[in-house]
């Protein structure tokens, strides 16, 4: 069957992700595979504008497969939300013959795809974030590498902690999603856990949790904070969540906590399995849809599988925590057997 595009432009926007370059490389091999040219849009939505782009080939995604970061650099761009940028956008499409468009990135970068389907461009995106806050998919690109390098951090800062008998708060990104934390709280055996997502009490959730431990016998303490957990709206420029709760520790229980902000070393590193073998499959379907004539998708991970779902449904499902999770969480916490 003949492909309904004949060249495709491939870019990543936003937060970079541990597995964005494996889905790049998929869709550039995927695209060659059914005889679509592909351009590399450089620097997110403002390469489009600018005309920032290098031709693929199968060899410009050699080698990348294992490489975290991405290749097509990313950016977050304030002039694609200006109605002047998405024309200079749709210019170069016209100008290069970009019949489609795949976006790999969160939310945002899925909005400005609407933007330039408005203008008769074919958009795809895919979730790449390690943030995993885009409610229509259960995971996106990075979570778990992410994730894992938390965990390793965290192991490490627990031998100290318990050498020392201290008590380490640590603060894990994810914007205004605790989904990372969340998860990294169950893995490593927290003594606390704060997320934006469910209203806490510092007395309740964080001082009795560390005074019912140490009557149980134990002497260090593990407290994760969501980067996002006091949900302020300014939370990008007034980060600090972590020295907050540890200062609160300090003057209600005395002890003297130490800091550890993970920050964008999260980012970074080697995608693990998973996430190489999710972009993988993610990157594959993307070129799919587009081949077949479709538009306006956004591929999503749900209950195991790879599907494709129309892109205003996908965002009008809003971000959830994980609730069987917060369950687990709840009772490993209750306990404290760590
Ligand atoms: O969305 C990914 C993310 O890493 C968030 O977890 C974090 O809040 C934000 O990006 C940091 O952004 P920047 O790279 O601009 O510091």
């Amino acid at each position: 069957m003949a492909s309904a595009v004949k060249r495709i432009g491939v870019l990543t926007s936003g937060g970079d992700s541990p597995g964005m370059n494996a889905a790049v490389r998929a869709v550039v091999r995927t695209a060659l595979y059914h005889g679509v040219d592909v351009i590399g849009i450089r620097r997110g939505w403002n390469g489009l504008i600018n005309g920032d782009v290098v031709r693929m080939d199968a060899n410009s995604v050699a080698h990348i497969l294992n490489r975290g970061g991405t290749i097509l650099y990313t950016a977050r761009s304030e002039e694609f939300r200006t109605e002047k940028g998405r024309e200079r956008a749709v210019a170069t499409c016209k100008l290069l013959g970009i019949e489609g468009i795949v976006a790999i990135g969160g939310d945002g970068t899925f909005r400005g795809c609407l933007a330039l389907s408005r203008h008769g461009i074919s958009v795809v995106g895919i979730p790449g974030t390690i943030d995993n806050d885009i409610g229509c998919t259960h995971y996106s690109i990075g979570y778990d590498t992410a994730a894992n390098t938390a965990i390793e951090a965290i192991d490490r800062l627990r031998d100290t902690m318990q050498s020392h008998e201290r008590c380490s708060v640590v603060e894990v990104m994810g914007h205004r999603a605790g989904n990372l934390a969340q998860y990294v709280g169950i893995a490593t055996g927290a003594t606390a856990v704060l997320v934006p997502e469910i209203e806490w009490d510092f007395k309740k959730d964080v001082a009795e949790r560390i005074r019912s431990a140490r009557l149980a016998g134990r002497t260090h303490f593990m407290i994760i904070v969501a980067e996002g957990a006091f949900r302020d709206d300014e939370i990008m420029k007034n980060p600090g969540s972590a020295n907050k709760v540890a200062s609160m520790i300090k003057e209600e229980l005395g002890i003297d906590p130490r800091v550890t902000v993970l920050g964008h070393i999260q980012r970074g590193g080697a995608p693990n399995a998973r996430d190489r073998v999710t972009a993988t499959r993610m990157g594959y379907s993307a070129v799919e849809c587009l081949v077949a004539g479709k538009t306006n998708r956004v591929i999503c991970h749900q209950h195991g599988t790879v599907v494709d779902v129309d892109m205003e449904e996908a965002l009008a499902v809003g971000h959830k925590l994980n609730e069987s999770e917060q369950l687990v969480l709840e009772a490993m916490i209750g306990e404290d057997r760590s």
